[in-house]
C-alpha cells in the first residue's frame, strides 16, 4: 500500500541543541495545529523516525502522541500511522497562512473548441491506425537498449551521436547534403519548431495561409509578428500575390510545409520551390521547411525538398513520432554547422536534452532495417486506404464538393459549397459520433477556403468508408 509522505515538524528544544521532553513534543504539536500549520490529515512522523531525528529517548514521542489522541487533536489508524485530526475535531480553525495570490498566465491560445469524445470515429486526425504501427518491433529495440551495457549514463544534448549518424544517411538518400554535425535531435517537430523560435533573431515571419495552426499559435507565442500567405490548393501557387505580400510584410523567415500540406495536403512542384528559393533570396528571407508528410506514401520519397534544393541555409525539421509511434517523440532539426551552437543552447534551455533511451532505440530500429521494412507495409496500406477514400468520395459526394488529391501524406482537404453551414455540419456529424474538425483556426483571417481535412490514415476501412457515408448525407441534407 502507498502510504503518504509524513510533515515534518521543528521542536524548539531540539533546534537549541537541548534533548526535548515529551513536553515539549507536545507542546510543538498543539502550537503548530492551534495555528492552523497542519492541516487535517496530515501524517505525523512515525515514533521511531521522531525520536532518531530528535535524539530522544525511547517512548518519548510514544507518549506524546497517546497525549495528543486524548486531546482529541491527532488520530491513529491501525498499521497506518498517526494523523492530525480533521479541522473540525481540532479546534475548527482556519488555515492561519496567507494564501499566496494565484499565478498570472497568459490565456490559452489553443482554441479548439471541441476536441473528438470518446469513441467517436475521427475524420480529422492526423495520426496513423495504431493497428499499423510496429509495437513489437520497438519493443524488442527498447529491450535490447535497456539490456546494453554500453547505455550512455549522460547525454548529449545535440542528440545521441549514432541516431544522428543514420538520420544524416537518409537525408543524403534523399538528396541533401547532411552531415550528423548538422543534425540536433528534438523531442518530435513540435519541439523543433520551439527551439527555432527561441533561437531566431528575427521577429517577423510569414507562413503559408491556411497553415498548421500549432506552428502558427507556437510562432505567436514567441511573439514574433505571424502573417500568412494565401495557399489555394486547387490551383498553382500565386506567386505574384506571395510576392506583394512579402514586399510588404517584409519577414525574416518564411516557414513552408512543402509536401502534402498540413491542412490542405498541398504539395509545391519543383518550380514552386526553386520559386520560393528566389523570392528569399530576392526578398533576404531564411526558410524553414517542415518536411513532416515524407516517408507517409510511395511516392514521397522523390519529391525534391526545399532542403535538397535550396541548399544548406534552408533550416529543415521532420520528424519520426507519426510514423512510428505517437509516444515515440522524436524529431530533429537540421541546420549549418555553424547554427548548431544556438539550436543545442536553445534545446537545452528548454529540455537540457531529448530522452537518450528513446534515441537509442530509435537508432537500433533504424540499424535493424525495421524502419524501412515498417514503411514498405504501410506506405502499401496508406496507398490502399489513400484509394479507398478518394473512390469513396468520388462515389458519394455531392456535386459541388471537390477535394485535393495529395497522393502523400495522412490528409486531404475537403471543400464544400459555401451554402453548406460547417458549423451546423460538425454539430450533426457529433449526433452521429463522426468527428470533423473546424479548421477556422488554420486561416490567419476569414478563411478563403470551406471545408476541413479528410483523415485516411486513422480509421480502419470499415469506418472511414462508414464516415464517409454518414458525413455525405449530412452535406446533402444542409
Ligand atoms: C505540419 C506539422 N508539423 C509538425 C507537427 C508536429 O509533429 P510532432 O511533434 O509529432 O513531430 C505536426 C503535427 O501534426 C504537423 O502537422
Amino acid at each position: 500500500m502507498t502510504r503518504a509522505p509524513y510533515i515534518s515538524i521543528h521542536v524548539p528544544s531540539a533546534l537549541n541543541g537541548q534533548r526535548p521532553t515529551t513536553k515539549d513534543v507536545i507542546a510543538a504539536f498543539v502550537h503548530e495545529i492551534g495555528a492552523g500549520r497542519l492541516p487535517g490529515g496530515s501524517r505525523l512522523p512515525p515514533v521511531r523516525v521522531l525520536e532518531r531525528q530528535l535524539g530522544l529517548s525511547k517512548n518519548t514521542v510514544q507518549i506524546a502522541y497517546e497525549e495528543l489522541v486524548a486531546r482529541g487533536l491527532i488520530v491513529t489508524r491501525e498499521r497506518d500511522g498517526a494523523f492530525v485530526a480533521s479541522r473540525a475535531a481540532a479546534h475548527g480553525l482556519p488555515l492561519a497562512v496567507s494564501e499566496p495570490p494565484v499565478p498570472q498566465l497568459r490565456p490559452s491560445p489553443l482554441l479548439f473548441a471541441s476536441p473528438p469524445a470518446e469513441g467517436m470515429l475521427r475524420l480529422s486526425a492526423v495520426f496513423i491506425d495504431p493497428s499499423l504501427l510496429p509495437k513489437e518491433r520497438f519493443s524488442d529495440c527498447m529491450r535490447s537498449v535497456l539490456r546494453s551495457p554500453g547505455l550512455a549514463p549522460f547525454y548529449d544534448a545535440q542528440g545521441y551521436l549514432p541516431l544522428r549518424q543514420a538520420i544524416a544517411r537518409r537525408l543524403e538518400l534523399r538528396g541533401m547534403d547532411v552531415r550528423p554535425e548538422n543534425i540536433v535531435v528534438t523531442v518530435g517537430s513540435q519541439q523543433a519548431l520551439d527551439i527555432v523560435c527561441r533561437a531566431l533573431e528575427v521577429r517577423r515571419m510569414a507562413t503559408e495561409d491556411p497553415v498548421y495552426p500549432h506552428a502558427r499559435l507556437l510562432f505567436e507565442s514567441h511573439a514574433l509578428a505571424v502573417s500568412g500567405l494565401p495557399l489555394d490548393p486547387f490551383s498553382p501557387i500565386d506567386l505574384d500575390l506571395w510576392e506583394s505580400r512579402l514586399r510588404a510584410h517584409r519577414p525574416g523567415l518564411f516557414y513552408a510545409i512543402t509536401s502534402f500540406q498540413n491542412p490542405t495536403g498541398y504539395s509545391y512542384t519543383t518550380g514552386e520551390i526553386q520559386s520560393v528559393c528566389e523570392l528569399a533570396a530576392r526578398h533576404q528571407f531564411a526558410l524553414l521547411e517542415d518536411d513532416w508528410g515524407s516517408d507517409m506514401l510511395s511516392d514521397s520519397e522523390y519529391r525534391p525538398s526545399l532542403r535538397a534544393l535550396g541548399g544548406e541555409n534552408v533550416l529543415y525539421v521532420n520528424s519520426f513520432t507519426k510514423k512510428i509511434l505517437p509516444a515515440l517523440r522524436i524529431g530533429f532539426i537540421v541546420a549549418r554547422a555553424d547554427q548548431v551552437p544556438s539550436l543545442v543552447a536553445a534545446k537545452r534551455l528548454s529540455t537540457l536534452a531529448s530522452a537518450p533511451l528513446m534515441e537509442a532505440a530509435l537508432e537500433e530500429f533504424l540499424s535493424r532495417g525495421y524502419y524501412d521494412t515498417h514503411l514498405a507495409e504501410l506506405q502499401r496500406e496508406l496507398d490502399a486506404r489513400y484509394e479507398l477514400c478518394v473512390a469513396s468520395l468520388r462515389e458519394l459526394m455531392p456535386a459541388g464538393v471537390r477535394w485535393t488529391t495529395p497522393g502523400g501524406g495522412p490528409t486531404l482537404w475537403l471543400d464544400l459549397p459555401r451554402a453548406v453551414d460547417l458549423t451546423a455540419l460538425r454539430a450533426r456529424m457529433a449526433e452521429r459520433r463522426v468527428h470533423i474538425e473546424d479548421a477556422s483556426f488554420a486561416f490567419y483571417g476569414a478563411p478563403h477556403l470551406h471545408g476541413f481535412r479528410v483523415s485516411y490514415a486513422f480509421l480502419a476501412p470499415g469506418d472511414l468508408r462508414r464516415a464517409l457515408e454518414m458525413l455525405s448525407e449530412e452535406i446533402r441534407r444542409s
